[in-house]
């Protein structure tokens, strides 16, 4: 089964179990809305309509909190997977938010555009390094002077060890806030396409994209926040 496949399967009911699987929820997607807000609040100050385009989108619950957080944004969503994309174009649509949806593989090309943030949550870890390193500079170079990347992710730990730890952190989290075995079995079957890397190593890839800033803004065990800013725009 695909990736795509693996997220289509599971769409209708993604959204739900959201908040047992990812422990953190909302700090950490809520740090990925306070970094990509700020160049969004300036384009509404200059008079423009902020573009966001958030990579590997699912059923949009990145793309919602930043629509909430920043009212005025208009989303480009990408996401392989047409059934999470249908989820989150309802969403989306029920809230009257400006958005287009992009069925299309992160490794590919992006939608053309220049944009103010490009975000990302929980999806880059399904590429390989080279092609996280890749995507990385597209993402980069689609930015408009002053905006802003930000990959809310699941990483590897520096070490075998800690990394072994991450996983049992993890596992005692989600069944303290009641995963059941078969959830956490079908999370797992999923998590069989992942290939996190290290925010170290992803931090210096986005350097070497270009971004300056570059920071890691939240970290809780395996889950991460971390991006930049391409330079040239008035400063955060
Ligand atoms: C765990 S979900 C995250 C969705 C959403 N960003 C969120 O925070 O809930 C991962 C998403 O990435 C998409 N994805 C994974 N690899 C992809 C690829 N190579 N190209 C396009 N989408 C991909 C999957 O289809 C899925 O919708």
């Amino acid at each position: 089964m695909s990736v795509a496949d693996a997220f289509d399967a599971v769409a209708g009911s993604y959204d739900q179990a959201r908040r047992r699987l990812v422990p953190c929820f909302d700090a950490f997607y809520g740090t990925a809305v306070e970094v990509a807000a700020p160049p969004l609040r300036a384009a509404l100050t200059a008079g423009r309509t902020p573009e966001v385009l958030d990579l590997g989108a699912g059923t949009g619950l990145l793309s919602l909190l930043l629509a909430a957080a920043v009212p005025g944004v208009r989303l480009t969503l990408v996401d392989g997977a047409p059934g999470m994309l249908a989820v989150a174009a309802a969403h989306l649509d029920a809230r009257g938010v400006p958005h287009r949806t992009v069925h299309a593989d992160l490794a590919g090309p992006l939608p053309a555009g220049r944009y103010d943030a490009v975000v990302s949550a929980l999806a880059v870890h399904h590429l390989d390094d080279s092609g996280k390193r890749a995507l990385y500079r597209r993402a980069a170079d689609a930015l408009v002077p002053g905006g802003v990347f930000v990959n809310a992710e699941q990483v590897a730990g520096p070490t075998s060890a800690l990394d072994r730890r991450y996983d049992e952190v993890w596992t005692a989290r989600i069944t303290e806030l009641g995963s059941d075995a078969e959830e956490i079995a079908a999370a797992r079957e999923r998590m069989r396409h992942d290939r996190p890397a290290t925010v170290a190593e992803q931090c210096r890839w986005l350097a070497e994209a270009g971004l300056v800033d570059v920071d890691c803004f939240f970290k809780e065990w395996r889950f991460a926040v971390f991006g930049g800013q391409r330079p040239g725009g008035p400063a955060r």
